[in-house]
């Protein structure tokens, strides 16, 4: 047996989740539990992925927009067994076959690479778990030499077998010819009417096929989510092990449980996270870099020695060293900011590309903009890219200084060492150490007269 082939039950409604989302799409760390189950799959090499959808299957399939899964379609929920059944046609004989669920999103890869490496032609490999409160799951029965035997689910199961605490994760994993033999030779006479996967545990024992047991290092990767409330413990829970990877890697954390990684965050030594920060999509933060509390920072690179004060909101930016950005700094996706650039309060850039030790520090929106080096951006100054219908692109050379409550109405460029008088709207291209004043200019009437109220 060589391939890999991991199938993934998702055709179940949720309907404890009450929600009109089906069950699988529903998020942890921002991302759908059914994808971080692919991802998984992905992870352990497998050389298909069959997900077997149901209800909101159209839903299921448009959230899910990849080329390296297979679809099944089990129409009636007629059990687990019968779920399997569907992928069957699409199983090579000489696969391995692992079974998941779309909505037990946290097993550890390393679990299931040793549960997988025990299955052969003649045995199959099953994860249990130990739990001081068994109600609800399938037990798993064992003989005096404490072999596997069976699995009985709770409602077909005596007081004795319920007494049992080793239950059924659902997870396993066993060759696809067992699977083709035994599937099909499931009856639904049971308690629930249901085919049953969790019966060809008596078939392998039946069939002197040996039955390897595996356990999760932690509870929590076995554990379903059948409700909104089991959503929030594993959400917490894996937001507990990603910040303590992060500690373990060299970040400084203000408080463990206040901070939220929802997709890939990789840092540096020495970086600092205060509270309430959000980070997702792909974000690196290098050595030496502070995050103050309550940011959003999202597919962004920081340099080394950058500070991000509080509340900024960081989006599709590359920021260089020593850069200072907030508070209350807004950078949208095309942002480029190099070494020792500063943005401060109340300023926003899109596309914006700003040289080495340029600063915007006040109240400023910076769109669609190209910033030489040490450029000086007063408070208050507007790219104007926009017509309402094309956007245009302001240019500014090195050492520029842009007085403050400035206008660039693009297309414009302002050449190397050019000065914009405060208040001005510019509209033509300043040449190379030019001086652009364009505004109103100060009239002072002496002695002017105030009106006076009539009685
Ligand atoms: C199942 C196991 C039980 C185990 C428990 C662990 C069986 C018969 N029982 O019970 O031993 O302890 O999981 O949580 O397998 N599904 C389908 N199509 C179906 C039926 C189910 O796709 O026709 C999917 C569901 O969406 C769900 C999963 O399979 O994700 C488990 O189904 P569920 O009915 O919840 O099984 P349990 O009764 O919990
Ligand atoms: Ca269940």
């Amino acid at each position: 047996m060589t391939s890999l082939h991991v199938v993934i039950l998702a055709a179940g409604q949720g309907s404890r989740m009450k929600s009109a989302l089906p069950k699988v799409l529903h998020r942890i760390a921002g991302k759908p539990m059914l994808h971080h189950v692919m991802d998984t799959a992905r992870k352990l090499g497998a050389a298909g992925i069959h997900g077997v959808i149901g209800h909101g299957a159209d839903d299921v399939k448009a959230i899910t927009p990849v080329e390296d899964v297979q679809w099944a379609l089990q129409e009636q929920q007629l059990g687990t067994g019968h779920a399997v059944a569907q992928a069957l046609p699409n199983l090579p004989d000489d696969a391995r076959v692992l079974i998941l669920y779309g909505d037990v999103p946290l097993t550890r890869p390393e679990t299931l690479e040793s549960l997988v490496a025990q299955v052969s032609e003649d045995s199959l490999a099953l994860l249990t778990v130990t739990l001081d409160n068994p109600d609800g799951y399938g037990r798993i029965l064992r003989n005096d030499d404490g072999r596997v035997t069976a699995i009985v689910e709770q409602k077909d199961a005596t007081d004795a077998q319920k007494a049992v605490k080793e239950v059924n994760t659902g997870i396993l994993a066993v060759s696809a010819r067992h699977l083709k033999d035994w599937l099909p030779r499931l009856s639904n006479s049971n308690a629930q009417g249901e085919y049953y996967l969790t019966d060809i545990i008596a078939m392998a024992s039946d069939n002197g096929v040996a039955i390897a047991v595996a356990q999760p290092a932690n509870e929590y990767e076995v554990q379903g989510v059948n409700n909104r409330l089991q959503l929030a413990e594993l959400e917490r829970w894996y937001q507990r092990q990603e910040a303590n990877r992060l500690m373990t890697e060299g970040a400084t954390l203000a408080d463990p449980s206040r901070v939220d990684v929802r997709g890939n965050l990789s840092v540096g030594q020495d970086v600092l996270i205060d509270i309430n920060v959000v980070f997702e999509g792909d974000v690196t933060l290098a050595n030496d870099v502070s995050i103050g509390p309550n940011c959003v920072i999202r597919d962004a690179t920081i340099g080394t020695g950058t500070r991000v004060e509080a509340n900024s909101v960081i989006d599709g930016a590359d920021i260089g060293t020593g850069a200072q950005i907030g508070p209350f700094a807004r950078l949208r996706p095309g942002t480029r900011l190099a070494d020792h650039t500063k943005v401060g309060n109340f300023v926003e850039t899109k596309k914006a590309e700003v040289g080495e030790g340029s600063k915007i520090n006040h109240l400023s929106y910076v769109g669609d903009a190209l910033l030489g080096r040490n450029v000086n951006v007063g408070a208050g100054t507007i790219t104007c890219n926009y017509d309402g219908v094309n956007k245009y692109k302001t240019v500014i050379g090195d050492g520029v200084f842009v007085g403050s409550n400035t206008s660039l109405v693009a297309p414009v460029s302002l050449a190397d060492n050019v000065t914009i008088g405060a208040g001005s709207t510019i509209t033509r291209n300043v040449d190379e150490g030019g001086l652009a004043v364009a505004r109103g200019r100060q009239r002072n009437i002496d002695n002017w007269e105030r009106p006076v109220k009539k009685d």
